[in-house]
């Protein structure tokens, strides 16, 4: 996820924004840039790391007491010095720095580049800038003004700052929907996209809220709402020292990725439906398939990205008719699979670098296939191998298990899914209804997140255990996969997942009292066989949670949980919410190092 700092003061501004810009380093970015304000506008911008750019500047050359600083993560246009950030109007007056995404950019591009502006990125950011300098020509050069009537052309999510020389002691912060806090002390005013890049400067913090601005000034920080009333700025004492900080006060990045599960779906969604809510998805639309002649779909992945490959085949199937196979891409590459110039394969992968995915992709198009990638990191190998690209939203997952990827892939399959099933003319399901509960899926998971005592409670139970078993049917088998991978991989709890019909085929064998199962009923049309399922498994003594959003007897089981209110093809991922909540209060309870499991590696690029 891109990173914010900034400052003005009575110190130099260059130390104070190196310093926050590598307190950012481990959100994970691509380039680096600095805009410092004076006279002029200085501005340096590198791909790769802080230290690219370090080498650009000569410190002794820069007295400037205000400035800017951001670390990007690409998600409009690749990796590259020209796209990193800031971004400077044409006669270089004007600089800001962007995290978020801006919805509309294209419709405002279109129509700066009529009014002759001249765009130097592939950024949506970009177009922001050129906005802001449009509103400030036409606002009798009052910056406040300008940006008070640029912000209401902007739609989507943005934490941005913007400095000019026209006012070379301030720095304005506007805030929607994309984290921003602001800091003071007697040297000055600060600002950054997470606490962690203030702390070498003050500890009084103030987390601006949706719809402000503030300006900040050596001497004070004054706020107000994107229509200009003033509000109070009221900033607290933060008590985290740096480390936590990152972590946002969470005790690890697995369980901070865990809560930013609602947000990141909800950037996973963000511009993908018209107000009919008609599904946009130019990137399957240019695909240039005959579709008509299409024969079968791949869905192609490895360890948590094969679960969601699972998930996304069967979802398909059900809606479109078609033949669909979920594949692991290490067997893919050696089975000799059927895939010809009638195929469509799609390879999901967090990293987009895992080396088995690699591989398939690449005896996929030798086999003239076509090809999409569904990733989460913009540039990445597998994007530039693929005919065509979607984008989830997540933002970078530094904790080795995958949660918040894993559920926005979830969210990214439907799309692709429906977009799939429209091109060959088949229709889902109450379509309409399933759209508007994908849409409302962010306040669902924020519901399911309101469980968390109750899966902390029930993790008790796996903490002494050595053995745990996960069943479901249909779209709760790859739920019952994840959760058990989850548990595997961060306490170190040996689990196995079934179809809950496969049980008393040869697993009920090892069920004995106290064996913890965790059964899982979503589907309406399984759910009374799970729950068969689940009570022999009771009558053998095992201890059970039990996942549902059915209506059920409650009263046999000591432990039933039931997920928020969802269509049932979308209850896989509140559901796999709290398996992740499961296996994280394990591990916590073991004492496990759950950020860095051992001999696991978050990128595996190695066959
Ligand atoms: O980056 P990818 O999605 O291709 O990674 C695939 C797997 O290595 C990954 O999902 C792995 O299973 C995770 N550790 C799961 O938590």
């Amino acid at each position: 996820m891109c990173g914010i700092t900034g400052y003005t003061g009575s110190g130099k501004a260059l130390p104070f924004l190196l310093q926050g810009m590598k307190c950012l380093e481990y959100r994970g970015y691509d380039s680096a840039g600095i805009t410092l304000v004076g006279e002029a506008l200085t501005t340096w911008k590198a791909k790769g790391r802080i230290t690219e750019l370090e080498r650009m500047i000569d410190p002794a050359l820069c007295p400037e007491h205000t400035g800017i600083g951001h670390t990007r993560w690409a998600t409009h246009g690749v990796p590259s010095q020209l796209n990193a950030h800031p971004h400077n109007n044409m006669d270089d007056t004007i600089s800001i720095i962007h995290n978020g995404i801006i919805e509309n950019y294209m419709e405002l591009k279109r129509e700066l580049l009529g009014k002759g502006y001249v765009f130097a990125s592939e950024t949506d950011s970009e177009v922001v800038v050129h906005l802001i300098d449009d509103c400030w020509k036409n606002c009798g050069q009052d910056m406040l003004k300008a940006l008070q009537k640029a912000v209401h052309r902007l739609q989507g999510s943005f934490a941005l700052c913007v400095v000019t020389t026209y006012d070379p002691t301030r720095i304005y912060c506007l805030k929607k929907e994309s984290p921003l806090v602001l800091g003071h002390s007697a040297e000055g005013s600060y600002c950054a996209s997470d606490p962690t890049a203030l702390l070498a400067g003050t500890r009084e913090i103030l987390a601006m809220e949706d719809g402000q601005i503030a300006v900040l000034s050596k001497n004070r920080i004054d706020l107000y709402d994107f229509d200009g009333q003033e509000v109070p700025a009221v900033f607290v004492h933060y008590p985290y020292d740096a480390e936590s900080a990152q972590k946002g006060g969470y005790d690890s990045f697995m369980q901070k990725e865990i809560h930013e599960q609602p947000h990141a779906i909800r950037e996973t969604l963000r511009g993908r439906f018209d107000a009919d809510n008609r599904l946009i998805m130019e990137e399957i639309d240019s695909l240039g398939l005959n579709w008509s002649h299409l024969h079968r779909v791949y869905f192609i992945a490895c360890g948590t990205a094969y679960h969601a490959s699972i998930y996304g085949k069967t979802l398909l199937q059900r809606a479109a008719h078609i033949s669909c196979i979920a594949e692991t891409a290490s067997e893919f590459r050696y089975e000799d699979p059927i895939v010809d110039e009638h195929t469509l394969c799609i390879f999901i992968s967090q990293s987009g670098e895992t080396a088995d995915t690699l591989a398939a992709v690449r005896l996929a198009k030798e086999r003239h296939a076509a090809t999409v990638a569904l990733t989460n990191v913009l540039g990445s190998s597998i994007s530039r191998m693929c005919d065509a690209t979607v984008y989830t939203c997540a933002g970078p997952e530094i904790a080795v298990a995958s949660t918040k990827a894993y559920t926005t892939q979830l969210v990214m399959l439907v799309c692709l899914d429906l977009k799939i099933a429209e091109k060959l003319k088949a229709v889902f399901p109450e379509e309409e209804k399933l759209i508007r509960s994908l849409k409302s899926l962010p306040e669902t998971v924020e519901k399911t997140l309101e469980l968390e005592e109750t899966m902390k409670e029930y993790a008790q139970l796996l903490i002494h255990q050595h053995d745990a078993y996960f069943i479901g049917r249909q779209l709760d088998y790859p739920t019952a996969l994840e959760g058990a991978l989850k548990l595997k991989e961060i306490s170190y709890v040996h689990a196995d997942a079934y179809y809950a019909g496969e049980l008393k085929h040869g697993p009920i064998a090892l069920i004995e009292p106290e064996t913890v199962v965790v059964a899982i009923a979503t589907q309406k049309d399984v759910a009374a066989k799970t729950f068969s399922n689940m009570q022999e498994t009771l009558a053998r003594g095992a201890n059970v949670i039990f996942i549902t959003d059915q209506d059920t007897d409650a009263q046999d089981f000591a432990r039933v949980i039931r997920i928020p209110a969802c269509m049932e093809e979308l209850a896989p991922v509140p559901a796999a919410v709290l398996l992740q909540e499961l296996a994280y209060f394990t591990a916590e309870g073991k004492g496990c190092d759950i950020d860095k499991p051992r001999n696991l590696a978050k990128s595996v690029t190695v066959e």
